[in-house]
């Protein structure tokens, strides 16, 4: 523990650490990101501390501290009374609860034992700190080297049933991020069952907190959801095998009184693709405990002897800057540490997708002539999306195809590769640049009507006898198996090798059921992390996007191989905003694909104006349109250059700047945003009006994280200090509803 006094060999579990040292010892060479001193540890970051303390008595961990920079000694808590039916571990702030020896709350882990019963005790029994970060096995993960990111890991055993658990924390000081995962292994003889694991569970010491989740349904993704939260439990989760439209595998706890720029949160955020489960409880001892990991619905996992699991793993960040700054530390974990694509922050192009536009109705003449008008708007990369593709079965409709990778042979009689010799030849308008040529797939699925389910009834996630349901008139290849793993792969990397692809839209439109076990679906994860990790590093020169039914599967799983998920098949611009500003909470805007589409626009029916569609998805990395262009408007086609020039420019701060969410659109109706690039030098506002504003005086809106001293210019017009920008603002007004405005500042 820390310090040498004597009396830190306490007896009482909580009297520990009021003896803390002057002089830590640190193990850590080269920064105090992880500081142990004999079993009290402490996690280091530049705004951020995380203390917690083995109990000599127990061997139990106790958190003492997670929250705001401590340093020395602190004080020690009182030690709660104990009487009635609740003993000490029910009332104290544990870092792994376990279940089964009167910690009443929710636990972080249950496991059955082959005799049935589910007590555990995993006590400390030492622990290792290193320099950097392992990969976690089958699993993505952050990475970072020495200079990033150093590893605490803590070994606990159950003596009574010779059960190992290594909890691991590795911290990034630079984002105040601490990265948890659990290993649980077997060292016994007999069969265990692995019921619930949490990657993360966290006591703060507060029972006035509100809870941030992000929920929705297909085409209204990520909205943001505070509520208070209440005695009891009360979480979400996700059932659907993936980590869904409906929830976000992410949560964050605020102080009621925390805004988007002010006061404490903490944010979790698990590294996963499948089903999760987030729980939230406070207790009668004013306690709350929040657990993020594994949903236990679909966990039930068979551990052998000597057999080991790892948890995905929780990225749990800590800011003193509100909610903003809390995204603001994801974003730049997650494109510095987590996606490993190398486009992850470089300039992407702007694209035409061929979905709205066409839907099924195409053939190669048509497609090349839907690339020609990409390319005389001045695109520069061209996307066929679903529908080329079945010879015996082809996809016409969603009712055939899928599963049978080979280019339907009436609309392509010569394969793809004509076409994309001949949308490669073309140039964008106003460059020399070739167009390059994109292809949507669907690996993961299976169309009834198919030679592959005909081939391969076995190969499609069921459950003996029971009817396997269709969605979208599909089944669900089950991806835990390692031929149908090898069946992607394969057919994956010819069609790579058929042509010049150089884009991938990589979809997923249905959510499993029937699945053969519980814990198939976790297998299916550890499948797909395979085939994600094997052609990402075949092919680093493709961009990779992610997509399922738009944002079902916008998750960082997903993020650490492919650094672009399309995120929502809403593409009205109004709703845009609030998915957009909600996915940031905390996924990075150069993450999230967005588009220009057609009026009245196919989701809402509602029509906006084209800069204001335009504005809007340029708020995302990956921008482009998804339309015919034949169908436009004139006045709208000729915005087009110009609107794609202003992408083009704004789009290096939008993807590598931070993001200040000014006003949101749940509050508002005049939203805005501010991106900063890294350097400061440069800054993008987009200000939108989405009703019509009578008789009201317009809002002034005032920026954010400017230095007050420099002076920059606005638009190339006015120069005003920083001071001025941030504590007077911009005021801008708009004739009509559907207002938008995109303004770039430079320092001087
Ligand atoms: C769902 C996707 O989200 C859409 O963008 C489109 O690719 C369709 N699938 C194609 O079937």
């Amino acid at each position: 523990m820390f310090g040498s006094s004597a009396a830190v060999a306490a007896t009482s579990l909580l009297a520990v650490c009021s003896h803390f040292p002057l002089a830590l010892a640190q193990e850590s060479s080269s920064s105090n990101a992880v500081v142990v001193d004999g079993t009290s540890f402490a996690l280091n970051g530049d705004n951020f501390s995380y203390r917690f303390h083995v109990d000599n008595a127990t061997g139990d961990l106790i958190t003492d501290h997670y929250g705001g920079s401590v340093s020395g000694a602190v004080p020690s808590p009182q030690e709660p009374a104990v009487n009635g039916w609740v003993g000490m571990p029910g009332r104290v702030r544990r870092e792994f609860p376990d279940q089964g020896r009167g910690d009443f709350r929710i636990p972080a882990i249950r496991i059955r034992q082959s005799e049935g019963y589910t007590v555990s005790d995993l006590q400390y029994q030492s622990h290792t700190v290193s320099n950097g970060k392992a990969a976690l096995p089958g699993l993505p993960a952050t990475f970072g080297d020495a200079d990033d990111v150093t590893t605490l890991v803590i070994h606990l055993h159950d003596n009574y049933s010779s059960i190992a658990a290594d909890l691991s924390y590795s911290v990034f000081p630079k984002y105040d991020a601490v990265v948890r995962s659990v290993n649980v292994t077997n060292k016994g003889e007999g069969n265990i069952t692995l019921e619930a694991l949490s990657s993360l569970s966290v006591d703060l010491p507060f029972e006035d907190l509100d809870m941030i989740s992000l929920r929705g349904d297909w085409a209204r993704e990520a909205n943001r959801q505070r509520r208070k939260i209440d005695y009891g439990v009360q979480g979400f989760e996700s059932n659907t095998g993936y980590s869904s439209h409906f929830h976000n595998p992410f949560l964050a706890l605020v102080h009621p009184s925390t805004t988007e720029s002010q006061g404490e949160a903490w944010g979790f955020s698990l590294v996963y693709t499948g089903s999760f489960a987030v729980n939230v409880e406070k207790g009668s001892q004013g306690l709350t405990r929040a657990t993020i990991g594994l949903n236990p619905n679909r966990l039930s996992w068979n551990l052998g002897a000597d057999e080991t699991f790892t948890s995905p793993e929780c990225v749990s960040i800590y800011s003193k800057d509100g909610i903003g700054g809390m995204s603001r530390s994801y974003h730049r974990l997650y494109r510095n540490h987590l996606i490993k694509s190398k486009f992850a922050t470089s300039d992407r192009p702007a694209l035409l997708n061929s979905w709205e536009g066409v839907y099924f109705n195409f053939n190669e003449s048509s497609m090349y002539t839907l690339a020609e008008g990409a390319a005389d708007l001045g695109i520069h990369l061209f996307v066929m999306d679903d529908g080329w593709y079945g010879d015996e079965y082809p996809r016409l409709s969603d009712n055939a195809g899928l599963g049978d990778w080979t280019p339907n042979p009436d609309r392509f009689p010569n394969g793809l590769k004509p076409l994309v010799d001949n949308v490669t030849n073309l140039t964008a308008e106003g460059t020399s640049d070739n167009l390059r040529f994109g292809i949507w797939v669907e690996p993961e699925m299976v169309n009834a009507n198919s030679t592959l389910y005909h081939e391969h009834p076995d190969w499609i996630l069921h459950a003996g006898d029971y009817p396997r349901t269709e969605r979208r008139n599909q089944l669900v290849l089950n991806v835990a198996l390692p031929e149908v793993q090898d069946f992607i792969i394969d057919f994956m990397t010819n069609l790579l090798n058929s042509a010049d692809i150089t884009y991938i839209k990589w979809d997923n439109n249905r959510g499993m059921h029937e699945t053969p076990s519980p814990s198939n679906d976790h297998a299916y994860m550890l499948g797909l992390y395979r085939v994600f990790d094997t052609l990402t590093s075949r092919f680093p020169d493709i961009l990779w996007e992610g997509c399922a039914s738009g944002g079902g599967r916008f998750d960082p799983g997903v993020l650490q191989y492919f650094p672009q998920i399309w995120t929502s098949d809403n593409t009205d611009g109004v709703d845009r905003v609030t998915i957009q500003f909600g996915t940031s909470l905390a996924y990075p805007p150069s993450a999230m694909g967005a588009h220009i589409s057609a009026v009245p626009n196919h989701q809402t029916g509602r029509t906006v104006p084209v800069e204001f569609r335009a504005h809007v998805a340029m708020m995302g990395g990956s921008f482009g349109l998804e339309l015919d262009p034949a169908h436009m408007a004139d006045e709208e086609r000729e915005a087009v250059p110009e609107l794609l020039a202003l992408a083009e420019r704004i789009l290096p701060v939008v993807l590598k700047g931070d993001l200040y969410r000014l006003r949101l659109p749940e509050e508002s109706q005049w939203p805005a945003a501010q991106f900063i690039s890294e350097d400061g030098s440069q800054a993008v506002l987009f200000y939108f009006q989405v009703s019509p504003n009578v008789n009201h005086a317009a809002p002034w809106v005032r920026l954010q994280g400017l230095d007050p001293e420099a002076e920059y210019s606005v638009d190339g017009n006015a120069t005003y200090s920083g001071s001025t920008l941030m504590n007077m603002g911009l005021q801008y007004t708009f004739d009509t509803d559907y207002g938008s405005k995109v303004v770039f500042l430079e320092r001087q």
